[in-house]
């Protein structure tokens, strides 16, 4: 009914919506409640809540049909909205149909107004009775306030996720895409920050953070059209992935999650961090173990003699979860290195002739759990498991194969082979239930695609259909294993989306374990992911001093895979300790409030810190309330950021005194223990590290008795 208007309160975070008396949904405001402006003008002058191909012909669409009768142009207008509740907010339901064809579009918005967010998806449904072709849906559309837009994203590809660029619109599209179906966030990640009156601070601006919880591709298109009017259409990728809908038929985009912030990007963190805790990943109030890969150690060279010795390395330093990587199985064509075995899941007699069970009870026996990799979505040609069923794989019927890593992608839109993946891990679990954890690995993108599972004319509905297919096999694995962790993994961080965190504990960040370009991949995936997702482990990789390796990778989940057999007394020390403290810091990292406080995306510095959530006040004496880390990343010489003699600190208690205890690993210092007031720390703050980059100080705050 015209005039009547939805309101849809996520907290800090709302959205305002009427039907105008053209009978269209159009997006009144969108921002804060306490501070977005009161539409005031006739409704009709508002940007569409959702624009059509065919309705605002001079801009980017959100959907676009082609209907029944051939007809290209889609109009939508109001016809009916509900609402109910779902336990921490409400459901909203706002239906449109196309002014002729049958068809209906219905708005849906999921609030959660205590982590000041909502979830926002699309239904379309086909009501003709012949079939359509939707050719696009994004999940949310939302129009933005602003006068100098920017628009932050992230991607760079294997070893350089979450490189981060903060552009001006200006008129025209920014399309930030990812491809290749796969290890999509690896390119391009699903979340972008729009500000709108320039580059937003963490403290300062008012930004508006999109993600697609999507394991595929996900698009964003950052648009400025006329009188510089901005908007971000944001969902799955559609190029390539057109749908028929048959009559009757149901498609329901992925949820896009839209968090607002009036003072810059800090608070959005905030407030995504804990529902993806509590909401998103598997058992989120669950600590997360420290632990110990042995992939970049030994790569494919593995035998129960040296596991077992990098096992005793492990419980040397104060590992709580040995990850035996790649390696350890085939037959016929045994995996000793990625030419072929993927897909033969039996144990490498030659490797292990007494099974896994000798280097499994090994780690139990050390007080270690066990940890086996996986990659059960993809095949070696060079396999028993092609040999047996090259109709198996995605591929395009009288096309070249193209191998990346020798591998092709097994079709999980194909029943049996979702009853062979699941198989596969059921028949590894069963056979070792030493086994709690599983990092689930994935090492190539979709080229040809193609799938025996789909008929001629819905080739194009792989992109969705494996993906969908893809995540129902992982719920399952879920579904049977409650007690087993998972790791996503896909070359690194190319499974770095909130679609497919639901199936899992954790991610692995990147393949990159250089501490100094952690610092950067890191900082960047904090955007979307709460640290206690972000496995982060001390290696060889860039051959940074133990010490600094340690810093970086205990300021999220922290571990190690690095040979302890070639470690130094020292270095073994300095590891020892650092994983001590890391279990101490850990309900702080791991479940704390991040405040990323001097970034490192231009500059050779970084300090972040995590607060306990509680208020600072309450928290017990001397139990630590804050942890800073502070790195230098390259010579600045001896000047610190604007002109800054210490790290400000946040969020304490002005007239409490605290106890500021150094925990850098590997410092002379380390123990020693400084008094300050919450004032002072939120004026001149903590020192920054005195020695050459690379180099950090970690500081433990905590109440003085
Ligand atoms: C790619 C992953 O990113 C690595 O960590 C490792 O597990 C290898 N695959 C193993 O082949």
């Amino acid at each position: 009914m015209p005039g009547e208007r939805f309101t849809i309160d996520g907290g800090g975070t709302a959205l305002v919506l009427e039907v105008g008396d053209d009978g269209r949904l159009h997006q009144m405001a969108l921002g804060h409640p306490a501070t977005m402006a009161e539409p005031a003008l006739p409704t009709v002058i508002y940007p569409l809540a959702y624009p059509t191909f065919g309705e605002e012909i001079l801009r980017e669409p959100a959907l676009r049909v082609t209907h029944a009768d051939g007809a290209v142009g889609t109009r939508l207008v109001f016809h009916a909205a509900a609402q109910e509740p779902h336990g921490h907010g409400q459901v909203h339901r706002i239906e449109l149909i196309d002014r002729v064809a049958p068809l209906t579009v219905t708005l849906c918005f999921r609030t959660w107004p205590r982590h000041d967010l909502i979830e926002q998806w699309v239904e379309v449904v086909n009501g003709a009775d012949a079939p359509i072709t939707l050719h696009q849906a994004a999940s949310a559309s939302p129009a933005l306030p602003g006068t100098d837009p920017h628009l932050t994203h992230w991607g760079g590809g294997w070893a350089h996720e979450w490189t981060e660029t903060t552009e001006r619109i200006t008129p025209g599209t920014k399309t930030v895409a990812s491809a290749g179906g796969v290890r999509s966030s690896l390119h391009r990640e699903p979340i972008v920050l729009f500000a709108g009156e320039g580059r937003a601070t963490e403290t300062e601006g008012s930004v508006l953070a999109a993600t697609v919880a999507w394991g595929g591709d996900t698009r964003f298109d950052a648009e400025m059209g006329m009188h510089r009017a901005c908007r971000l259409i944001a969902g799955a990728q559609h190029r390539g992935a057109e749908r028929t809908l048959d009559p009757g038929e149901r498609h329901v985009t992925p949820p896009a999650v839209l968090a607002w912030s009036d003072q810059g990007i800090g608070p959005i963190t905030r407030a995504l961090h804990p529902w993806v805790r509590k909401h998103v990943v598997r058992d989120g109030d669950r600590p997360r173990a420290v632990v110990f890969n042995n992939w970049e150690t030994m790569f494919f060279d593995l035998a129960t003699e040296p596991v077992n010795a990098v096992i005793d390395g492990a419980q040397r330093v104060g590992a709580e979860l040995f990850l035996m990587d790649d390696g350890w199985f085939g037959s016929t064509h045994p995996r000793d290195n990625d030419l072929q075995g993927l897909g033969d899941w039996m144990v490498d007699a030659q490797k292990f002739p007494d099974g896994l069970s000798g280097v499994i009870d090994h780690a139990l026996a050390a007080g270690l759990r066990f940890g086996l990799w996986v990659e059960p979505e993809m095949v070696n040609p060079l396999s028993e498991l092609y040999r047996d069923h090259p109709d198996w794989v995605i591929a395009e019927p009288g096309r070249e194969r193209r191998e990346e890593r020798q591998q092709l992608i097994l079709d999980l839109c194909r029943t049996d082979v979702q009853a062979f993946v699941i198989e596969v891990i059921d028949r590894a679990l069963a056979m070792h239930p030493g086994i709690s954890y599983l990092k689930w690995d994935a090492n190539r993108d979709v080229f040809e695609a193609g799938s025996t599972a789909l008929a001629a004319d819905r080739q194009a509905h792989l992109p969705m259909d494996r993906v969908r297919a893809t995540q129902e096999v992982m719920a399952e694995v879920a579904r049977r294993h409650p007690e087993v962790e998972l790791m996503a993994c896909a070359s690194g961080g190319g499974r770095s989306d909130l679609g497919t965190l639901r199936w899992f504990h954790e991610i692995w960040t990147s393949d990159n374990t250089d501490p100094v370009d952690r610092v950067r991949i890191q900082w960047g995936a904090s955007h979307l992911l709460p640290s206690m997702v972000l496995g982060a482990h001390v290696t060889r990789w860039g051959e940074k001093p133990v010490a600094f390796g340690c810093a970086v990778a205990m300021s999220a989940r922290f571990g190690f895979d690095i040979d302890p057999r070639a470690m130094t007394d020292d270095e073994l020390e300095v590891a020892t300790a650092a994983a001590a403290s890391s279990k101490r810091i850990r309900p702080l990292v791991q479940f704390g409030d991040l405040h990323r406080l001097v970034s490192p995306v231009d500059g050779p510095r970084a300090a972040l810190a995590y607060l306990d959530p509680a208020p600072v006040d309450a928290s017990d004496p001397e139990v630590p309330c804050a942890v800073v880390f502070a790195y230098r990343l390259e010579d600045d010489g001896a000047g610190t950021p604007d002109g800054q003699q210490g790290i400000a600190v946040p969020g304490l208690v002005g007239d409490r005194r605290y106890l500021v205890e150094d925990a850098t690993p590997g410092s002379a210092e380390a123990g020693s223990v400084f008094q300050r007031l919450g004032s002072e720390l939120a004026a001149t703050g903590v020192p920054w590290p005195a020695d050459a980059a690379p180099s950090a100080r970690v500081w433990v705050i905590s109440p003085e008795a």
